[in-house]
């Protein structure tokens, strides 16, 4: 890959969107929560878009996409939850798996630091991570991030909660 943009999502990624959740469907599953599978669709993906941009439009969410230099999308990244009374937000990123090891997440969580103050006036950013997750915490260190909470619960996966005070 030589290079990539960062941009905001529109409403006309719907089908390239489609493609990459599919292409990579699987591989997310394995690292994040699965998506309800009604999303898997042009209209739950167009019906996803929509919802994401509200959130934008009334300042609670801000999302992004990692288009290679095709216009293939490889990667996503949002701030989400913006609480601009607390100046606070979460971050939330993922990586097709044919483009994982190449810093586009590190890249990507740069550029939510950046957006989150620049654009959003925020002063402090959460991440929830599996404990399996290595290289997204890796991503999160690397960044800044450092690790505030282990919540350890009955039957399920330890759950990471990294703050950077921005
Ligand atoms: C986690 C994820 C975002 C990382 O994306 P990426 O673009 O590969 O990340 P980067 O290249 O910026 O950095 C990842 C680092 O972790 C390292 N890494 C990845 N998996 C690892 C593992 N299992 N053990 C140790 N290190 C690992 C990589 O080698 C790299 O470090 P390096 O640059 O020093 O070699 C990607 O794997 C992904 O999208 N996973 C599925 C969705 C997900 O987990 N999202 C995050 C939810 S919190």
């Amino acid at each position: 890959m030589t290079s990539v943009k960062i941009r905001t999502l529109h409403i006309a990624d719907s089908k390239n969107l489609l493609r990459f959740e599919l292409d990579n469907r699987e591989w997310f599953e394995r690292h994040v929560d699965a998506r309800a599978s009604s999303f898997y669709s042009l209209l739950g993906v167009t019906a996803h878009i929509e919802s994401y941009l509200s959130g934008l439009e009334n300042g609670t969410w801000h999302p992004f996409v990692i288009e290679d230099d095709n216009g293939k999308i490889v990667g996503r990244a949002n701030l989400k939850d913006i609480n601009l009374s607390d100046r606070s937000a979460e971050v939330g990123y993922r990586i097709a798996e044919s483009a994982c090891g190449q810093g586009l997440a590190t890249l990507a969580v740069s550029r939510l630091i950046e957006e989150g103050k620049l654009r959003w006036n925020l002063k402090r950013l959460v991440a929830n991570v599996y404990a399996e997750n290595v290289g997204s915490a890796k991503v999160l260190k690397r960044c800044g991030f450092s690790v505030e909470t282990i919540s350890k619960q009955v039957g399920l996966e330890d759950d990471y909660r990294f703050t950077l005070s921005i």
